[in-house]
């Protein structure tokens, strides 16, 4: 798989999905984070808005199922990027053909759910995570240059959970259960957030859900 395609059809989502959700009247515009919201980013400074207020959020998600599920947090920036998403108005999903689970969630991207914890609870969360049936859970790490655990922007590490793959109608009940451990902060399920999601495919089509 070339990356130039890859990018090719980043950049088809992210222009498909400015062109068809913001309007010159819109004024506040979220963007998340990852390297295809970086060409939602080109698009709105091609555009002529003057004044700004929230309206319309652009984000990318690291796999979506057809329910327009998401997980995101491949970045560790899953907290901030579930508030701008539940500031906004509408929520629109961008990303390339590698993301769309034919179905359900765990299909692509095998490294599981980022869970956001508080420091000192990463040890319990672990093994909370085990009995509620995760086949793996570990916590993320900074690599070599770094040495230690990711941080996020929220001085947070980041546990990276397998639940295998999660039934269509299966994503809130155990997002739910996630949540509630003490010491959990965000999960990087999105359920009930996008509103629509483009996809660039390899043949230069765009699916949108
Ligand atoms: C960061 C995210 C990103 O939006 C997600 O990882 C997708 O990134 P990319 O567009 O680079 O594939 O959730 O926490």
């Amino acid at each position: 798989m070339s990356e130039e395609l890859i990018e090719k059809s980043k950049k088809l989502a992210a222009f498909a999905a400015v062109n068809e959700n913001v309007s010159k009247s819109d004024r506040i515009i979220g963007v998340g984070s990852g390297s295809t919201v970086v060409y939602v980013a080109e698009r709105l400074g091609q555009l002529e808005n003057k004044e700004k207020f929230i309206y319309v959020a652009f984000d990318g998600a690291d796999e979506i199922d057809t329910n327009l599920n998401l997980i995101k947090g491949g970045g560790a920036a899953l907290y901030q990027e579930k508030l701008v998403a539940s500031l906004s108005r509408k929520f629109v999903v961008v990303a390339d053909f590698r993301k769309q689970s034919p179905e359900r969630l765990g299909h692509f991207w095998r490294k599981g759910v980022p869970i956001e914890v508080v420091p000192n609870s990463y040890v319990k969360v672990l093994k909370d995570l085990f009995k509620l049936g995760a086949n793996s859970a570990t916590l993320r790490d900074a690599g070599k240059a770094k040495a230690g655990p990711v941080v996020t922007d929220n001085g947070n590490f980041v546990i990276d959970a397998d639940f295998g793959e999660i039934p269509l109608n299966k994503v809130k009940e155990l997002d739910e259960k996630l949540i509630r451990l003490v010491g959990v902060v965000e999960t990087g399920f999105f359920v009930d957030y996008a509103e629509k999601a483009y996809i660039g495919n390899e043949d230069g089509s765009i699916t949108s859900l």
